[in-house]
């Protein structure tokens, strides 16, 4: 029966230590409230505090809310046409496309785009579950290569060349629980080599990388037009929610005719995308946002090798401290939020089986004593743990 199914799957993961719970968690700046209790936050993505930002809080008060309708009917407002116009125009490519989450964007664009059943998709080992579910309900076939391995990405590629006659590449810009990079210039050459189309996920590079923060091909020096697809969320360094596909007319107007994600569902809020407009212009101008955060990231790694932890093997703001196991792993986090700091466990299926990490990330917000604190704090709860 399917209530007893549901049950036993629940036990069956408290058993293995990868039961979650939702905290009610009240963020701000660098700070967040859980349950009646102040933790200095290492654990959410607004790496340039952007979300508790004045400018963002002056504006929230002044919108409305909803689009009342899908985005062929009524739900296609003034502030999604312009807030799409500022992101193509930012970015450099020619349209832009909202959709209300990252996760819906990712799992539409793969299964509209790759309809035909002799396609390709090839997607990194690492990537996140919404670019996986993509691959896993679009008609085309689906294969992973492992992260970063461009042989054997190469290898793929030259074997499905005469089989599939499209083939789609997909990677993160920067991996969401390792926050190390793709190498996208070596990704575009295999692609057009190979006559793939590319489709990278930039939901941690947008806001932080590049000039003006635009992102990871700004970057690594690529230009939009050779990337295919382009994804990014607003969820993070923007401090707002939704997301943007991004890439020549033609994909966008597919989209627009073919992704059922996109026509059967109620648009963004408008609300949402005026902050979103707000959030944008302030990361433009407002260098020091991320001048402050690169200063972060490498006290941090300073800090790291000091105390003696091995290298992350991250430059960006997300910074994964490796454990292992499940249950030493939110002993550390428990350990940690005695010490008045908020940094979840992160465990499998989110992490491959044995790689349960503290998933660490630094924002503009934090100051360099947070840093020293976080450091030390984290060694102290390591060393009782692993001893
Ligand atoms: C790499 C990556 N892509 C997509 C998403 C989904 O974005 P959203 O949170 O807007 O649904 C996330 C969020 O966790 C992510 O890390």
């Amino acid at each position: 029966m399917l209530p007893e199914r549901l049950a036993k799957a629940l036990v069956d993961k408290k058993r293995a230590h990868s039961f979650r719970e939702r905290k009610i968690c009240q963020p701000n700046g660098k700070y967040v409230q859980v349950q009646n209790n102040q933790y200095l936050n290492f654990s959410g993505n607004d790496y340039l505090a952007i979300a508790s930002s004045e400018e963002i809080k002056v504006a929230y008060r002044q919108l409305n809310t909803g689009s009342t309708g899908s985005a062929l009917i009524n739900g296609y407002n003034p502030e999604h046409a312009e807030l799409e116009l500022q992101v193509a125009d930012w970015l450099g490519f020619e349209k832009a496309l909202l959709y209300s989450t990252g996760f819906a964007a990712n799992s539409a664009v793969i299964k509209t785009v790759m309809s035909e059943k002799n396609g390709l998709i090839l997607q990194d080992k690492l990537n996140h579950a919404s670019l996986i579910d993509g691959g896993l309900t679009a008609n085309a076939k689906s294969m992973r290569f492992a992260h970063n391995d461009m042989v054997q990405l190469e290898t793929k590629l030259k074997r499905a060349n005469y089989q599939h006659p499209e083939k789609l590449i997909v990677s993160e810009g920067i991996f969401s629980m390792d926050g190390d990079n793709a190498p996208i210039a070596s990704l575009s050459d295999l692609a057009s080599h190979y006559d793939a189309g590319l489709m990278i996920d930039d939901a941690h590079g947008i806001g932080v990388l590049g000039t003006d923060g635009r992102g990871s091909l700004a970057e690594n020096n690529l230009k939009p037009k050779q990337i295919d697809i382009y994804m990014a969320t607003f969820g993070k360094a923007l401090g707002s929610a939704g997301a943007v596909v991004c890439g020549n007319a033609t994909l966008i107007e597919y989209l627009v005719n073919f992704s059922r994600d996109y026509i059967y569902s109620t648009s963004m809020s408008p609300h949402q995308a005026k902050l979103t407009s707000i959030a944008i212009e302030l990361v433009k101008k407002q260098q020091w946002r991320r001048d402050k955060l690169i200063e972060n990231i490498a006290y941090f790694k300073q800090q790291l090798a000091n105390l003696g932890f091995a290298d992350t093997g991250s430059n960006s703001a997300i910074q994964p401290i490796i454990v292992g196991e499940n249950q030493a792993t939110l002993k550390i986090a428990e350990q940690l939020k005695k010490a008045g700091i908020w940094l979840t466990a992160i465990r499998p299926p989110t992490v491959a089986k044995g790689s349960a990490r503290l998933r660490v990330t630094l924002s503009t917000a934090h100051n360099l004593a947070d840093i020293r604190y976080l450091s030390t704090q984290l060694a102290n709860a390591v060393k009782v743990e692993l001893r």
